[in-house]
């Protein structure tokens, strides 16, 4: 569910590139390493092996050549696991921005990795967007996602505006927050995020502690409308 409008063809040709539209898009987990551990998460192992830089590059050739053989576009959204925690992350990325011209790119993160420096170097690339996780009010989201975790998310949102770069949030919904939508929407508006995008939680994993707090359908009728 995305809350924002957007404002003209130009930005629902954006909106497309993160929501399956008509760009072909790759959701990539480059990584199973996270510094979070957050209670909903469908991970619940966090040192599964990774690919090598040389095989991520693989991947991205054959996505290449997909992307020639249906003649379309493509989108990929890099996600984890926490992307930046991956060494080898912004040459990933430079590798990105060589083929602009056949694919955007955005990042999932949660967002703790953002200070002035990352954000300037990320400003070069020209992602489509930044996403962050935003789980409820303060005390809500560091329930889920740790102690003074909120704080850093709305800095990071205040760093990626200030340089310019689009930024979407993410929202799971269960049954311990969903009530503090609304709080996140006006956290949202006022620093001025594109989109806040809304799924339920699948009790996976780590969440599959939270089976119980799945939305019924009628909250889930009440959270929508
Ligand atoms: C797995 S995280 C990875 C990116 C980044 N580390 C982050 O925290 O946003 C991507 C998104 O999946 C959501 N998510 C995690 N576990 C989930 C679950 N069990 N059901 C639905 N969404 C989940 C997170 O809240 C986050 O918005």
């Amino acid at each position: 569910m995305a809350v924002e409008a957007a404002a003209d063809a130009e930005d629902l040709d954006k909106m497309e590139r993160c929501s399956n539209g008509r760009r072909l898009t790759l959701q990539w987990h480059i990584t199973s390493r996270c510094n979070l551990r957050c209670k909903h998460c469908y991970q619940d192992n966090y040192e599964n092996p990774e690919l090598d830089f040389n095989n991520l590059l693989g991947i991205m050739t054959q996505y290449l050549e997909l992307l020639t053989a249906l003649n379309r576009k493509g989108h990929i959204n890099f996600t984890g696991g926490e992307p930046f925690l991956r060494e080898d992350f912004f040459d990933l990325l430079r590798e990105c921005k060589k083929h602009a011209s056949l694919f955007s790119f955005g990042i999932l993160t949660n967002g703790t990795f953002l200070n002035k420096e990352v954000v300037e170097k990320l400003r070069i690339l020209q992602p489509d967007f930044l996403q962050v996780s935003i789980e409820g009010d303060e005390e809500t989201h560091d329930a889920i996602r740790g102690s003074g975790n909120l704080k850093r998310v709305l800095n990071a949102l205040k760093l990626l505006s200030e340089f310019g770069i689009k930024t979407l949030v993410s929202f799971t919904a269960h049954r311990d927050n969903y009530k503090s939508f609304p709080k996140v929407v006006e956290l949202c508006r006022k620093h001025k995020v594109f989109k806040v995008w809304t799924d339920r939680i699948v009790p996976f994993g780590a969440g599959e502690a939270l089976k119980q707090q799945v939305l019924s359908p009628e909250e889930v009728w009440s959270f929508l409308l």
